[in-house]
C-alpha cells in the first residue's frame, strides 16, 4: 500500500511516498529556513503563505521521485497537530482535497507520534529496524520536549515534559542572542565540536521531586547563558546583538559557550530520561524530533551500552512527510481512517499523563 504523507506544521514543506509503513519511495523536504533567517525565527504568516505556494509542486515532486502515477496512491495523510495553525491547515486541506478528489482514505496524524515513528522507516534498498513495544520515547524538537512510555504507535503515556521552553527553542534562542546563526541547533552542535564544554558551569534546574521527577526546564539555562553574554560586556547597556555592545568587552570563545550550553542542555534531558529508565526498567529508548540530530546527545547515549538507543537517521530527525505516511499506514492497517471534517489544532493532543 502506497501512502502520500504531507507535513507542513512549521517551516518545512514536505511530502513523501511510503510503501507499507516502511519503505520510503520518496521524501521531498522544501525548507523555508532562508526566508525566516532574517527574522531569527519562524514567521507564521510567511510560513503558511509559502506552504500555499509550494505544496502542489512538492507533492508533484514526491510522486515523480517515487516513480509512480497519482493513481498508484492508495491513501493520503497529513499532520493535523500540533504546530502553527495556518501552516497545518495548508497541508491538511491539501490532503483532504486529494482524498476527496481521488476517492481514497485520508488520515490526520499527530506530529509527535509521527516523530516517534521515524526510526522505523527505511530508505530505498535499506532495512527498516523492528522496534518492539514498550519503550521510552524521547521527543525533542523546537516546540516540544517529552519523555514518554510508548506501548503502541498511537499509545503513549507522557512521563515528563518541559515546564517552560522546549530544548530546541533554547538552542535557537541562545544562538540568536549570541548571533551564531539560525536555526540554532545545528549551528551550536557544530560550533560545540571545537569548544571546551567545561569552560562555563551552567547549573541544572531544580526539578527532581514527586510529580516533576521526569519534567524538564530550559528557561533557567537559556537565561543563564544569555546573561553570561552581559558579563563579557561589562558596563554595556541592554540586550541586543553581542557584537555591538561597546568597546569594554572581554574576550570569549563562542565555541566554549556553545559546548558548555549544549552539555548542560543534554544533561537536563538525560537526567530525567535515566530516572525514567531506572523507575520503569525499560532499557529501550527511541528518540525523535529535530534535536535528536544532536551529535553530543547521540554520542552520549551511545556510550550507555546497557541501553538500546534508537535514533532516526539524520535526514528523518527534522520534519518530513515520510514519518507522516509511515504512521498513517498503521492506522489504515487497523482499518481506521479520519473524517474529512478533521481539522487542525495548534496544541499537542492531550496524551495520557502519568501524573494527571
Ligand atoms: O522537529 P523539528 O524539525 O521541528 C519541530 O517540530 O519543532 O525540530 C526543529 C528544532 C529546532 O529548534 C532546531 O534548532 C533543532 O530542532 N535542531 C537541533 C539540531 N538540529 C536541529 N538541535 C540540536 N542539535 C542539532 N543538531
Ligand atoms: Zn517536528
Amino acid at each position: 500500500m502506497k501512502v502520500l504523507g504531507i507535513e507542513t506544521s512549521c517551516d518545512e514543506c514536505t511530502a513523501a511516498i511510503v510503501e507499507d509503513g516502511k519503505l520510503i519511495l520518496s521524501n521531498v523536504v522544501a525548507t523555508q529556513i532562508p526566508f525566516h533567517a532574517a527574522y531569527n525565527g519562524v514567521v507564521p504568516e510567511i510560513a503558511s503563505r509559502m506552504h500555499t505556494e509550494w505544496i502542489n509542486r512538492v507533492v508533484g515532486e514526491a510522486i515523480a521521485k517515487a516513480e509512480i502515477e497519482v493513481s498508484d496512491i492508495d491513501a493520503v495523510a497529513a499532520t493535523a497537530h500540533p504546530g502553527l495553525l495556518g501552516s497545518l491547515l495548508v497541508g491538511l486541506s491539501f490532503a483532504k482535497a486529494f482524498s476527496w478528489a481521488r476517492n481514497i482514505p485520508f488520515i490526520a496524524v499527530d506530529h509527535m507520534l509521527a516523530h516517534l515513528y521515524a526510526p522505523r522507516l527505511a530508505c530505498k534498498n535499506g532495512e527498516a529496524p523492528e522496534i518492539a513495544y514498550p519503550f521510552l520515547g524521547l521527543l525533542v524538537s523546537g516546540g516540544h520536549s517529552i519523555i514518554c512510555r510508548a506501548d503502541d504507535f498511537d499509545k503513549i503515556t507522557v512521563l515528563g515534559a518541559t515546564i517552560d521552553d522546549a530544548v530546541g527553542e533554547a538552542f535557537d534562542k541562545v544562538s540568536k542572542h549570541y548571533g551564531f546563526g539560525y536555526p540554532g541547533g545545528a549551528v551550536i552542535d557544530n560550533l560545540a565540536k571545537i569548544g571546551n564544554s567545561d569552560a562555563y558551569n551552567f547549573s541544572l534546574p531544580n526539578l527532581h521531586k514527586g510529580d516533576h521527577r521526569y519534567d524538564l526546564s530550559y528557561s533557567g539555562l537559556k537565561t543563564a547563558v544569555i546573561n553570561q553574554l552581559d558579563k563579557f560586556y561589562v558596563g554595556s547597556s541592554g540586550a541586543g546583538g553581542g557584537k555591538s555592545r561597546g568597546n569594554n568587552a572581554c574576550e570569549y570563545n563562542p565555541a566554549d559557550i556553545a559546548a558548555s550550553f549544549q552539555k548542560t542542555a543534554v544533561e537536563i534531558l538525560l537526567r530525567s530520561l535515566f530516572r525514567a529508565v531506572e523507575d520503569t526498567g525499560l532499557k529501550r529508548i527511541v528518540a525523535g524530533g529535530g534535536v535528536a540530530a544532536n551529535s553530543y546527545l547521540r554520542e552520549t547515549l551511545a556510550k550507555r551500552q546497557d541501553l538500546n538507543c534508537v535514533f532516526p537517521p539524520l535526514e528523518l530527525c527534522g520534519d518530513n512527510g515520510a514519518m507522516v505516511a509511515g504512521l498513517a499506514y498503521q492506522y489504515l492497517a487497523r482499518g481506521e481512517q479520519s473524517s474529512l471534517r478533521a481539522t487542525a489544532s495548534a496544541r499537542v493532543k492531550s496524551f495520557k499523563r502519568l501524573y494527571p
